[in-house]
Order: C-alpha cells, then sequence, then structure tokens
C-alpha cells in the first residue's frame, strides 16, 4: 500500500513539508510505502475551467504545464493521499488549491478514482486560520468519496519560520497519531 503525500508550501524546507515528512516516516515505519510531492519545486496552474477534461479516454487534464506532469498518475497509484498546507490569508495555499481542482475534477467528471482512497489533511499556521483550511482540504476528501481518518486533535500545528513548528509537540504528535490511524484504516480496507 502506498500513501502520497503532497506539500503545499511554496516555501521548500518549511514547515509543512517538515510535517508531511513526519507522517511519512511513521507511515514508512508501519510498513507502507511513501511518495512525497513538494509544490515548492512545480509552478501548476489553476484549473480554467475548461472541461474538455470530461469525457476524455484516458482521463487528464489538458492544459501541458510540466509542474502538473505524472500528478494524475500519482493519485491514481495511491491508496491514501496526505495533503498539507500553510494557512494563507485564512485559506490554503493558491498552490494547493491549483493542484486539487485540477486532480479533482479530472476524477469527479470521469471515472471517481479518489474514491475509497483515504485522505488526511494537515495544516500549519504561525497563529490562525488552522480549523478553517483544514475543513476546506476534509472538503475535498468528503466530495470525493474518500474515507478520512482522525487524530487525537484535529491535524494542525502552530509555526512561522523554517522548521519553528518541530518545537509544537502537540502538532507534531497529532501528525504521527494521524499517520498511525491512517495506516490503521488502510490495513482494515485492503485486508
Ligand atoms: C502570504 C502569507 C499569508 C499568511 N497568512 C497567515 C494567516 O492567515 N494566519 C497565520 O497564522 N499565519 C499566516 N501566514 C504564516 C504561515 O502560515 C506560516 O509561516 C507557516 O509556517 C508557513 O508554512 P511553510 O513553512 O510550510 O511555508 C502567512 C504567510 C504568508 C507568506
Amino acid at each position: 500500500m502506498k500513501v502520497l503525500g503532497i506539500s503545499g508550501s511554496p516555501r521548500s524546507g518549511g514547515n509543512t513539508e517538515l510535517l508531511i515528512q513526519t507522517a511519512l516516516k511513521e507511515l514508512e515505519s508501519e510498513g507502507l510505502e511513501t511518495e512525497f510531492i513538494s509544490l515548492a519545486d512545480r509552478e501548476i496552474r489553476p484549473c480554467d475551467g475548461c472541461a474538455a477534461c470530461v469525457g476524455m479516454n484516458p482521463p487528464a487534464c489538458v492544459q501541458d504545464d510540466p509542474g502538473f506532469e505524472g500528478i494524475i498518475d500519482a493519485f491514481r497509484e495511491a491508496d491514501g493521499i496526505l495533503v498539507g498546507s500553510p494557512v494563507y490569508f485564512g485559506s490554503a495555499t493558491p498552490q494547493t488549491m491549483a493542484l486539487l481542482d485540477r486532480v479533482g475534477y479530472v476524477s469527479y467528471r470521469n471515472d471517481k478514482f479518489l474514491r475509497h482512497k483515504v485522505g488526511a489533511a494537515i495544516v500549519v499556521a504561525r497563529r490562525a486560520g488552522q480549523n478553517f483550511t483544514f475543513a476546506q482540504l476534509n472538503y475535498f476528501f468528503l466530495i470525493n468519496e474518500m474515507f478520512v481518518p482522525g487524530s487525537t486533535y484535529w491535524n494542525i500545528a502552530i509555526g512561522k519560520e523554517k522548521g519553528e513548528v518541530a518545537s509544537d509537540e502537540e502538532g507534531m504528535q497529532t501528525v504521527k497519531n494521524l499517520a498511525g490511524n491512517m495506516a490503521f484504516l488502510l490495513r482494515k480496507l485492503h485486508a
């Protein structure tokens, strides 16, 4: 079984990457395969609403930006999806939403390949907006018929400068517990 971890921060080596990597490491220790994608390395255009993906065979996005290359396959191949985003003015980053809009629409309007995968959000901010952004990302999982595991708190953490989130002990532990629960759920689903 495989889990794909996406960091939706445009800042490489930042808090979102650290949180996603922490969760992936935990999943690996549970015997799961993982893949990590950082949107700091990729420029992904937003969905332009052309709807050309509707009915396409195989389902794909017609925009040809290199940053999006391989993304649909990575989602298709994964049994679990972890999406991390920093809070930007109370919301997920545009990078995160550009990715989710395009993957989500290709899936939703075609063969619904996201259906029955496990999805979880991880959110970090300096001070506020985590809960809203956490809900925002969960809306994506839920409309796509995905299963969402919980943790010992909502999967939110606190940090501003790069790496600062490591000192949010509860946030780090919440993410590790989330990963454990994700592995548990995946094992039950694929038993
Ligand atoms: C454009 C922008 C908007 C931000 N908006 C918020 C916000 O609404 N609330 C907050 O607490 N922190 C906000 N922050 C701080 C980031 O969420 C915080 O630094 C986070 O740790 C960045 O994650 P990263 O290291 O993964 O990039 C903002 C940062 C930027 C650059």
